[in-house]
C-alpha cells in the first residue's frame, strides 16, 4: 500500500458567522495526495487555495471534516518537521546570509554546527547557489531569493512541500528555469508537493495531477491527471500532448468547452 501524503475528508472552514455574513472559503474537500505525487491547485481568486493550504500547514484549523498528513495530525505533521513551506513571498531573513537562512530549519530543530554546515552547502548546490553563500537576500534577484526559500524549505528533508504562489513575483524566463529546477528537485528528493498557481502552463509542466477549484462556496469541481512521467524536458511546452492538457485544465475552469480562435 502506497504511503497517503494529505487526505482530506469533507474538509471545510467557514469563516464569520453570528453579526457578519458567513463565508464558505472551503466545503467539503475530498482529496487524497499519495507520497511523491506533484499536485497543483488552479482556480480563481477566493476559491480557497491558501485556505486548505493553511490548513494543511497547521497555520488554521477545519470547522468540518478531517485531515491528515502523512496518516498524522497537521498539528503532529508540524512538530515532526514532515513538510517544508515556501510561500510567495521569499520570507528570507534580511540579517542573514543565504546559508544562514537556509540552515534556520536545522537550528530551530538542534542539529549541530557542523553537519548544519555540511548540509547547507548541499542545499546551495542542489538550488544552484554555491557562489552566493555569503550573500545577503538584497544582493540577490527576486529568482535567486526564491531559491534560497526553497533550499530552507526542503532543510529539514521533508516528504511534503507546500508552495503558494512561490513563483508568482518572477518574470516568465525565470519562471520557466524556477520550475525545471522544481522538478529536478522534487525527483531527487522524492518529495510530495502541493503547489499553488495562477498560471495553466505552469500547472500542466509541473504536476501529476491538476486541482481545479471554484469560488463561493470554495470547492473541488475537476481533478486533471497529467500522465507525463518524472522526466520533463522543456521540448515538453511546445508538444501538442502538453497543448492538450493545458485546454484541458482551461475547460475544467471555465466549467464548459472553450471556442478555439482557429474555429471560428
Ligand atoms: N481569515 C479570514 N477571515 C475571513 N475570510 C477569509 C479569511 N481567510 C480567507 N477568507 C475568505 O475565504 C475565501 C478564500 O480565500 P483564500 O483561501 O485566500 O483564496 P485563494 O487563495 O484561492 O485566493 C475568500 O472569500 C476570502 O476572503
Ligand atoms: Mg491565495
Amino acid at each position: 500500500m502506497s504511503e497517503i501524503a494529505v487526505r482530506a475528508a469533507g474538509v471545510g472552514r467557514t469563516f464569520g458567522g453570528r453579526r457578519t455574513t458567513e463565508v464558505h472559503a472551503l466545503t467539503g474537500v475530498d482529496l487524497e495526495i499519495a507520497a511523491g505525487e506533484f499536485v497543483s491547485l488552479i482556480g480563481p481568486s477566493g476559491c480557497g487555495k491558501s485556505t486548505l493550504m493553511r490548513l494543511i500547514a497547521d497555520l488554521d484549523q477545519p470547522t468540518a471534516g478531517s485531515l491528515e498528513v502523512f496518516g498524522k495530525t497537521p498539528k503532529k505533521a508540524r512538530l515532526d518537521q514532515d513538510y517544508g513551506i515556501a510561500f510567495q513571498q521569499a520570507g528570507l531573513l534580511p540579517w542573514r546570509t543565504v546559508l544562514e537562512n537556509i540552515v534556520l530549519p536545522l537550528e530551530l530543530h538542534g542539529v549541530g554546527g557542523a553537519e548544519r554546515r555540511a548540509r547547507a552547502a548541499d542545499l546551495a548546490e542542489m538550488v544552484g547557489l554555491t557562489d552566493f553563500g555569503r550573500r545577503y537576500p538584497d544582493e540577490l534577484s527576486g529568482g535567486m531569493q526564491q531559491r534560497v526559500a526553497i533550499a530552507r524549505a526542503l532543510a529539514s528533508q521533508p516528504k511534503l512541500l507546500l508552495m503558494d504562489e512561490p513563483f508568482g513575483a518572477l518574470d516568465e524566463m525565470t519562471r520557466e528555469r524556477m520550475q525545471t529546477e522544481l522538478t529536478r528537485i522534487t525527483a531527487e528528493t522524492g518529495a510530495a508537493v502541493v503547489f499553488v498557481t495562477h498560471s495553466i502552463p505552469e500547472a500542466v509542466y509541473l504536476s501529476d495531477r491538476v486541482v481545479v477549484m471554484s469560488p463561493r462556496p470554495g470547492r473541488i469541481t475537476d481533478l486533471v491527471s497529467i500522465p507525463f512521467g518524472g522526466d520533463r524536458p522543456d521540448s515538453l511546452r511546445e508538444s501538442p500532448e502538453f497543448f492538450q492538457k493545458v485546454t484541458e485544465v482551461r475547460e475544467a475552469l471555465h466549467g464548459a468547452p472553450v471556442a478555439r480562435a482557429n474555429e471560428r
